[in-house]
């Protein structure tokens, strides 16, 4: 079974293609991505060595439909997973344009291909076929202090981010409800584990407070975040691909809010305690609260009551024990972190896989 996973050096696609190889002995992987800041090969450097006849790294965009196009006449591929796309809130407020491109009009190369290849008629075996449009819970926009995101909750985006992949949802429904194409999407909340690229909230503070750097924290740091471990994730994937109904939205969370200076506050003791406190007091001190981001959604969470429902997935990893696990993958991968700190990952996968698509 061949499946196509776009975005795979990425956090969370290289998360999933690590669970599924090792879930499903069946499944061949197909990778396309186009190597952005983003996305680092290296991230998946063992699996390549471990399933080498299961695993197959394009390079390339989903924008290209050419290139698209040749995947889907090479594989009978049964599933998509679209997972490429440009991620960070701050970068969206800075440039919106690669978002537009790769979030939006990448979806629509990719529902197209699939349109043409699964649903002319004759196509074998469409039952089994599904199109996973792996979104996020910040099409909802943002809460108040109650209630939760429900998959009738109307969208309402409030970054170019949010609103470039509100307008994948919308392009990824309308090719279920007028071509019968088997969508499916999934609202995720915020996630976090190994291989997060340290721009994110995570990532970035475990850095700085391992380097002595401030903790940038937005406004007043009580915006909160459903926090779910990246492995619980990739098994609510997999659950909605497998059990999932076509045309149908699914919400996944980690039923774990909380505020980002309460984040910011654990990451620092628990390094005070592993590590022992720095001689110029506790890494608490480095907290810096800043100007806050535009159009900052206060509060996500998420009702995961569907989800649960209909596969019988819920969330395995409570957040304590998630966070200490991150930490503790961030410290002992440190050249991990160093590599993407200074740039010279970008030299790595230059020389594997030549120059790189774009800065
Ligand atoms: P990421 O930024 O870590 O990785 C994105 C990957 O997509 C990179 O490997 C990059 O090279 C690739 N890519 C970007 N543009 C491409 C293009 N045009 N063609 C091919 N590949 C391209 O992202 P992530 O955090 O792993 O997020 C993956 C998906 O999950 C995204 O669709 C995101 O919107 C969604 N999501 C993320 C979170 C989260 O907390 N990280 C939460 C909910 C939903
Ligand atoms: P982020 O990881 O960028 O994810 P998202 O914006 O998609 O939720 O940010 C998570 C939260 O942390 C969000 O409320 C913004 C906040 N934040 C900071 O306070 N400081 C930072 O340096 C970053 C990157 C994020």
């Amino acid at each position: 079974m061949h499946i196509l996973i776009t975005g795979g050096c990425g956090f969370i696609g290289s998360n999933f293609i690590r669970y599924i190889l090792s879930t499903k002995p069946n499944i061949h992987v197909i990778n396309l991505d186009k190597l952005t800041y983003a996305g680092n090969p290296a991230n998946l450097s063992d699996i390549e060595k471990k399933f080498p006849r299961h695993y197959r790294f394009v390079k390339g965009d989903i924008c290209d439909p050419q290139l698209v196009e040749s995947l889907f006449q090479e594989h009978d591929l049964q599933w998509i997973l679209n997972f490429a796309a440009e991620t960070h809130v701050d970068r969206s407020i800075l440039g919106p344009d690669a978002f537009i491109k790769t979030n939006i009009q990448g979806t629509y190369i990719l529902l197209e291909a699939a349109r043409k290849h699964w649903l002319h008629p004759g196509a074998a075996g469409s039952g089994a076929k599904r199109f996973l449009q792996i979104s996020t819970d910040e099409v909802y926009g943002s809460l108040g202090a109650f209630g939760c995101f429900t998959e009738t909750t109307p969208y309402d985006p409030s970054s170019p981010y949010s609103a470039s992949k509100a307008a994948a949802d919308h392009l990824a429904k309308s090719y279920f409800r007028t071509f019968g194409l088997p969508v499916l999407v999934t609202h995720s909340s915020n996630n976090y584990g190994p291989y997060q690229f340290p721009e994110k909230l995570i990532p970035l503070m475990i850095h700085n407070a391992l380097s002595g750097l401030a903790l940038p924290i937005y406004g007043d740091g009580r915006n909160v975040r459903d926090w779910v471990y990246v492995g619980d994730h990739c098994e609510a994937l997999l659950r909605v691909l497998e059990k999932g109904r076509p045309g149908e939205s699914y919400n996944i969370g980690g039923r774990s809010e909380k505020q980002n200076k309460e984040v910011v506050a654990f990451i620092c003791d628990y390094l005070d305690r592993k590590l022992g406190s720095p001689a110029a007091g506790p890494r608490q001190r480095l907290m810096k609260f800043v100007t806050d981001r535009p159009g900052h959604d206060q509060r996500y969470a998420i009702d995961i009551a569907k989800l649960h429902r209909e596969t019988g997935w819920q969330p395995e990893v409570p957040f304590e024990q998630g966070l200490q696990k991150t930490i503790d993958w961030y410290l002992e991968n440190a050249a991990w972190v160093q590599a993407v700190r200074d740039g010279s990952y970008l030299k790595y996968y230059e020389k594997q896989y030549g120059k790189r698509l774009t800065s």
